[in-house]
């Protein structure tokens, strides 16, 4: 594997493996501390980032190496007319590693066609988000401890949110999932992916618009925001922003062991009440995304 675009690049061994490797990373965290020496990760993020590019940077730091980039594409030559492929073949002259996330989706993909180093999808667009799938894989894996025989409710946007069609492109090559589709009628999960979810032998699902009447059967309930971004028209947000509101009561029906996801921002979709719940596991996911992009970066480096 050169390079991180779409979670399907890693067989299900190589994410097993990655994250055998970030749970050694939580447990031995010096033996790491000078695995990059010498290594430079470029972070090029055309679009607005908290998590994901400073986790990005955290874990080059922790590695040992050095981290440079924008985060303001406005800043850079992209607002004299650049394309992405010639930003790409510059910052490959700077750097052995360059994790992106782009507006527009296929720009990883389009980038990584040009470079000379691996490229890693930072999130391109609606489409996908393969480091926040590991993030979440590796949460599952410390919450759950397997990825099989679960019922995963996805709730929120569903056509907009990248996150969601990477982790349903990962969790469908695992084995008797359920999902619960939980969103609005306008944000339901794309047709591309409701045809491969269909075809698919692992998983069976069920699209629903109401989050009471599904929370009960869950056993992770991943939260999504609604992505305002995408949307063509204000009035349109303003209509289904408020769709969810994960309270405390909306728990009183929940397991006992769910696990909630979510992977930041918040908005108004899970009240700050949750917080101390001992299900909600979203602050946790947040530190969990630095340890699976340190096993990445090592991984892509072909560091041992
Ligand atoms: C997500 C993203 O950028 O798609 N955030 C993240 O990377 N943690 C989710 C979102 O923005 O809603």
């Amino acid at each position: 594997m050169k390079n991180l675009i779409d979670i399907r690049d890693m067989s299900v061994e190589e994410i097993d493996q990655l994250i055998h490797t970030a749970i050694d990373i939580i447990e031995n965290k010096e033996k790491y501390s000078k695995k990059c020496k010498g290594k430079t990760l470029a972070t090029l993020f055309f679009e607005p980032s908290t998590r994901t590019r400073l986790s990005f940077e955290a874990a080059m730091f922790e590695l040992g190496g050095n981290v440079l980039g924008f985060h303001d594409a406005g800043t850079s030559s992209t607002a004299k007319g650049e394309s992405v492929s010639d930003t790409i073949r510059t910052v490959c002259c700077y750097s052995d590693i360059i994790a992106m996330r782009h507006p527009k989706e296929g720009a990883p993909l389009v980038a990584s066609q040009k470079a000379s180093v691996p490229i890693i999808n930072a999130g391109d667009g609606g489409h996908n988000h393969p480091t926040q799938t590991l993030t979440d894989l590796l949460t599952i894996k410390m919450e759950k401890n397997s990825f099989n025989n679960m019922t995963v409710g996805f709730c929120g946007d569903l056509k907009f949110g990248r996150t969601v069609h990477s982790l349903i492109n990962a969790l469908m090559r695992y084995e008797n999932l359920h999902f619960v589709l939980i969103s609005p009628q306008e944000l339901r999960i794309p047709e591309y992916l409701r045809s491969e979810m269909e075809a698919n032998k692992n998983i069976t699902f069920e699209e629903v618009s109401d989050l009471n009447d599904a929370i009960s059967k869950l056993d992770i309930l991943y939260m999504t925001r609604v992505q305002r971004e995408r949307f063509f028209n204000e009035a349109d947000y303003i209509r289904l922003k408020d769709s969810y509101n994960l309270t405390k009561k909306t728990l009183l029906n929940a397991k006992e062991d769910l696990k909630i996801l979510h992977p930041l921002p918040r908005v108004n979709e899970i009240s700050a009440e949750v917080d101390d719940d001992p299900r909600a596991c979203y602050f946790k996911q947040t530190l969990y995304g630095k340890y699976i992009r340190m096993a990445l970066i090592m991984k892509l480096l072909k560091i041992e």
